[in-house]
């Protein structure tokens, strides 16, 4: 009896079950009630209970064995598509996947970060919901300031707020780490203004902060000159106009000569030659010290610009909401850049 057990396995392995009528056969041949198991098993009945132990072992083997090709050739059938059934030529070419792109303000983030990065400088990041004291407070923002009103800033309760600008973002920063400190924070921001060609109600800025020993107004501008001609090219110049802004004392606004008309004037620049893309200054001694920063021992700069502006700039695009509207006309024309 061993022997045949041993030859029926060989012949089960070498069973092909390819279609539902083949496997059918072959759970008929050894699995049904009349197939060639159940026999063996009548038989296992008659034979010697010395050898009961040994044959009844192989027994088992052959049974589970049978069982399994069954099992396993049934699950494959089942999940196996007959491409002739759904009359699909395998061999044709795949549809080709449409590629997307980066949205222009992830792009032109990217390249900010990029340009900052290679002297130094590291990403922080900050809420996007603010309390007062991040966002107005501790960057010396007087309680009557009209940025504070209801109509400049969204209040989710009182004292906390959608951030307005990521100068929030440089007090987290300094709340957290020691000098010396140089942070670059891009986020989104929020302000109650109403949707046109050229303000939104929520928009992309990124923050600059350099706090040590001996910052220099001539080291910001330094930074901000290599910033301006790598982003719009080596014939760029700057200049700094003189500004407010209650975190930097003094504070100022700067200007590049305009991209496209090489400071000629054109109807970028309004005929001016000049184009403004961000405020800056030195970081108040108010602000550091809200910080727990020495401010007879540590100076810093900052500055702040949106990356809709410099996007604008950059692909002459004239229309604030184009950003946000998801129009693919509009994002296709970005597919090329990386
Ligand atoms: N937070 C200012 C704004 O939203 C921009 C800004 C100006 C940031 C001067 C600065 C700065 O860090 O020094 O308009």
């Amino acid at each position: 009896m061993l022997e045949k057990i041993s030859h029926l396995i060989q012949e089960i392995e070498a069973e092909l079950i390819d279609s539902a009528e083949k496997a059918e056969q072959f759970r008929l041949k050894y699995l049904s009630k009349k197939g060639i198991l159940n026999d063996l098993f009548e038989e296992f009945k008659t034979i010697a209970n010395e050898q009961k132990k040994e044959v009844g072992k192989h027994l088992n083997i052959l049974k589970q064995k049978a069982q399994e090709k069954f099992d396993l050739a049934k699950e494959n059938l089942e999940n196996s598509v007959n491409t002739e059934e759904l009359n699909i030529d395998v061999t044709l070419p795949g549809e080709p996947f449409s590629i997307g792109s980066h949205h222009p303000i992830s792009i032109v983030r990217r390249e900010i970060i990029d340009v900052f990065s290679r002297i130094g400088f590291t990403v922080a990041e900050g809420p996007e919901i603010e309390d007062d004291w991040h966002n107005f407070t501790s960057l010396n923002f007087p309680p009557d300031h009209p940025a504070r009103d209801m109509q400049d800033t969204f209040f989710i309760e009182d004292e906390i707020a959608l951030r307005t600008h990521t100068s929030s973002i440089q007090i987290r920063v300094m709340e957290n780490q020691k000098p010396p400190i140089r942070i670059l924070a891009p986020g989104r921001v929020y302000r109650n203004e109403a949707i046109s060609a050229r303000a939104h109600c929520f928009f992309h800025q990124i923050e600059g902060l350099y706090i040590d020993e001996n910052v220099s107004f001539a080291d910001l501008k330094q930074t901000l000159l290599y910033f301006a001609k790598e982003m719009f090219g080596e014939e760029t110049n700057i200049r700094l106009r003189p500004s407010y802004f209650p975190f930097t004392e003094p504070s100022a606004e700067m200007d590049v000569s305009c991209p496209f008309c090489k400071g000629k004037g054109c109807n970028i620049c309004k005929g001016s030659g000049w184009v403004e893309i961000l405020g800056c200054g030195m970081v108040d001694p108010n602000v550091l010290e809200n910080c727990s920063i020495d401010s007879k021992k540590y100076t810093g700069y900052a500055f702040g610009m949106g990356i809709e502006r410099i996007s604008m700039l950059k692909y002459q695009v004239k229309d604030l909401r184009l950003f946000s509207e998801n129009d693919l006309r509009f994002l296709n024309q970005f597919k090329s850049v990386l």
